[in-house]
């Protein structure tokens, strides 16, 4: 057991995927997993193992925004060795030629969050996905025929307040504003583990447009499918 994560030793795989509803972790495994076992309850941030393919994988809820997510990969990493983690999230399109559901890629992830300037001593910290992971997102992207993205993400405190801001950040390469992943990144690197994070558009901040709850359901399946074939060997490029 961790502080926020209840599992036994030993009952989380080395590949996790990460949504940060708990709900949708539920559904994860029971929709997609052979022989689904909840692992953690604690605070309902469910978490689950289960096989996908064959292959031992698991599902942990992370929350929303970097507090959160930070709390879980740490403890993930840490205290069960898990050591390859794909976020599976949804985010807000900045650019105009971006279309609901799309899939973004994140390579790398700014923020606007005081973390890692904490973390680093004032320095400023490129957070980036890990190389390999993204590149085999890409090539099965591509190989599938999916719409989407790849490329800079940032990662914002501010769900609320943050829209003139992060149409700034458009100008500057960013594809999407999204919660968690500049989190993911910097402690996924920071233990030697692989991560990755991937997310659908649920709305547009340059048109306002949002998905229906039906549209995000579905296109979260599709996600959730992709990641888990990207993390099990069989997808690999
Ligand atoms: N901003 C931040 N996080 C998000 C958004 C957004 O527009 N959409 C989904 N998650």
């Amino acid at each position: 057991m961790s502080i926020h994560i209840g599992a036994q030793e030993g009952t989380i795989a080395e590949k996790v995927l990460l949504p940060g509803d708990p709900l949708r972790a539920k559904y994860i495994a029971e929709t997609f997993f052979t022989d689904p076992v909840c692992c953690s309850t604690i605070r309902n941030m469910l978490g689950y193992t289960g096989l996908y393919r064959g292959e031992r994988v698991s599902v942990q809820a992370t929350g929303m925004g970097m507090p959160s997510a930070s709390i879980y990969v740490h403890e993930l990493i840490h205290g069960y060795g898990v050591s390859e983690l794909i976020r599976v999230g949804t985010c807000g399109a900045l650019r105009k030629n971006m279309q609901l559901r799309d899939l973004v890629i994140a390579i790398s992830a700014s923020t606007d969050s005081a973390a890692n300037r904490i973390r680093f001593d004032g320095a400023d910290y490129a957070a980036a996905a890990d190389a390999e992971l993204f590149t085999a997102a890409v090539t099965m992207a591509r190989e599938r025929g999916i719409r989407f993205h790849a490329g800079p993400v940032l990662t914002t405190d501010n769900f609320y307040s943050e829209n003139r801001n992060s149409l700034y950040w458009a100008e500057w390469g960013h594809l999407a504003s999204e919660m968690e992943t500049n989190a993911v990144y910097t402690i996924a690197a920071g233990a030697g583990a692989r991560a990755l994070s991937i997310m659908t558009v649920s709305d547009s901040v340059v048109t306002h447009e949002i998905t229906t709850a039906r549209e995000r359901e579905r296109s979260f399946d599709a996600m959730a499918v992709f990641a888990l074939d990207l993390l099990c060997a069989h997808g690999r490029a």
